[in-house]
C-alpha cells in the first residue's frame, strides 16, 4: 500500500483492452500495426476493434472514491449563513440542522426516489472521472430506513456501469426520540443482524467523535460487526484527536477516515496495522477550517494514505479532481502522490485483493481510465472548478 509514485509511462504508448481488462501496454504504433492495420487516425472502429484515439492527451486510472454519503434528500445550503454567523458544525447539529435534518428529509423518500437520486449522482461522479465508488447509508437511523438505503445502494450498483460498494453507517448519529444507549442497542441487536443476513453491506462505519459515538461505543459496534463477518471503515478524529485512529488500528479497520487531528503515534500504528488513513479535505474546506489536514506528514513518514470526496449534504461535491486540487494546492502534496491516493491506495481498502486489480493501469487491471484534457498527467488536479477529464472509460467502454 505504498503511496509512492506510480510508474509514469512515456508519450506514444497504446493500451490494448480485451474483455474489460488491460492486456497490453506498448508502443502505440506497434499495437496499431499488429491489431488494426487498416486504421488511419481518429477514434472509431477498424478491423473489428474499437479505437479511442487519445493523441496529445494523458491517460490516468479511473478514480476510486472510497468515502461517499451518496444517498440523502433535502438541502442544507442554509448552513453556510449559520456558520458565517459564528455557529460551528456541532452548534448547527445541536440546533436542529446537520445530520438530523437530512435524516428527516431522507426518510420521506421512497425506494424508487432514492434509486433515481443515486443514479443521477453516480452519473455526475462518472463525469468527473470516478469509476469505483463506496456508498454509505447513515441518513435513515432506523431499522427500516437504514435497510431501505442499503437496498437502494444495491439496486444502484446493479444498474450502474461502475463498481459500487456499500457500507452500513447506522451509527452516524442518534435519531430523535431515542437515548444513545437505546440506539446503540438497536444498532447491535436489530440493524446489524439484518444488514448482515441480507448481505447488503461489506463494512460497518461509525461516526466516532465527541458528541456522536465515543470510543467504547465504537468498539462495541465494530466488534459486534466482526462477529457477523463485517469489516470496518470508520469516521475518526475529524474535529479533535479523541484516539479514534488508534482504536481503528487496534480493531483492524480497513480504513480510518477524516483523521485530520490524529497523533503521529496513531498514524504510525495505523500504517503498521494496514489501516488506511483516508483524508477528506473537502470537509474542512466547506466548513471554513483554516487548518487543512497534515497529509504531507504521511509522505515524509511513508504512511499509506488515500483521499476521498466525503460527498454529503454539507460537502456537496463528487469531484475527485477537486479533492486533488485541495491536496496539491492546499496541503503541499505532489500531483502523482495525490493521484495514487485516489486510485490504487483506496482500491486496496475495497476488497479487490484477490480479483482483477482496480486503480492501476497495468496488465491484468480492470480497464478503467480517464483521458485528460491535457498532455500532462499533473494537470489532473489543477483545474479547480473545471473538469480536467475529457473521456472516461469503464471496463474498456467509453
Ligand atoms: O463525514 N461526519 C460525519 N458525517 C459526514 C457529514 C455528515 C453531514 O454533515 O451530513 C462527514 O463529514
Ligand atoms: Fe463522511
Amino acid at each position: 500500500m505504498s503511496d509512492k509514485h506510480a510508474n509514469v509511462h512515456e508519450p506514444g504508448m497504446g493500451i490494448l483492452v480485451e474483455s474489460g481488462v488491460i492486456s497490453r501496454i506498448d508502443d502505440s504504433k506497434e499495437i496499431t500495426d499488429e491489431f488494426v492495420p487498416s486504421w488511419k487516425e481518429g477514434s472509431g472502429f477498424s478491423d473489428g476493434i474499437n479505437i479511442i484515439d487519445a493523441t496529445g492527451r494523458a491517460i490516468i486510472p479511473g478514480f476510486v472514491d472510497s468515502h461517499t454519503h451518496l444517498l440523502w434528500g433535502g438541502d442544507r445550503s442554509d448552513e453556510i449563513s449559520l456558520r458565517q454567523s459564528g455557529m460551528s458544525y456541532t452548534d448547527i447539529a445541536e440546533s436542529g440542522g446537520g445530520i438530523g435534518k437530512t435524516v428527516s428529509e431522507t426518510r420521506k423518500l421512497s425506494f424508487n426516489e432514492l434509486v433515481q437520486i443515486g443514479k443521477d449522482r453516480v452519473s455526475r461522479a462518472i463525469y468527473h472521472g470516478t469509476t469505483t465508488m463506496e456508498v454509505k447509508s447513515g441518513y435513515g437511523l432506523s431499522v427500516d430506513s437504514e435497510l431501505k438505503l442499503l437496498e437502494a445502494a444495491g439496486k444502484i450498483a446493479e444498474i450502474s456501469p461502475i463498481d459500487i460498494h456499500s457500507t452500513w453507517l447506522g451509527a452516524h448519529d442518534v435519531p430523535k426520540g431515542m437515548s444513545k444507549g437505546e440506539y446503540v442497542n438497536e444498532l447491535i441487536s436489530e440493524q446489524l443482524p439484518l444488514v448482515a443476513s441480507q448481505g447488503i453491506s461489506k463494512w460497518t462505519d461509525v461516526f466516532c467523535e465527541p458528541g456522536w459515538f465515543n470510543l467504547e461505543e465504537t468498539e462495541d459496534i465494530v466488534n459486534a460487526s466482526k462477529e457477523y463477518g463485517l469489516q470496518s471503515r470508520v469516521h475518526v478524529d475529524e474535529f479533535v484527536d479523541s484516539g479514534g485512529l488508534s482504536l481503528a488500528a487496534e480493531l483492524g479497520s480497513v480504513s480510518a477516515d477524516h483523521v485530520a487531528h490524529s497523533s503521529d503515534e496513531s498514524r504510525s500504528a495505523a500504517s503498521r496495522r494496514g489501516t488506511m488513513q483516508t483524508f477528506l479535505p473537502g470537509t474542512p474546506y466547506v466548513i471554513g477550517a483554516v487548518d487543512f489536514p497534515p497529509i504531507s506528514d504521511c509522505i515524509e513518514n511513508q504512511w499509506a494514505f488515500s483521499l476521498a470526496s466525503d460527498f454529503n449534504p454539507n460537502c456537496n461535491s463528487l469531484s475527485i479532481p477537486f479533492v486533488g486540487s485541495l491536496a496539491v494546492h492546499r496541503c503541499n502534496i505532489d500531483p502523482i502522490s495525490a493521484l495514487a491516493a485516489v486510485t490504487r491506495n483506496p482500491s486496496t481498502t475495497l476488497g479487490y485483493g484477490d480479483s482483477i486489480p482496480v486503480g492501476t493501469l497495468a496488465i491484468g487491471s480492470q480497464a478503467n481510465m480517464n483521458i485528460l484534457i491535457s498532455e500532462t498527467v499533473d494537470m489532473w488536479c489543477q483545474t479547480p472548478g473545471m473538469n480536467p477529464i475529457s473521456d472516461t472509460i469503464v471496463r474498456g467502454e467509453l
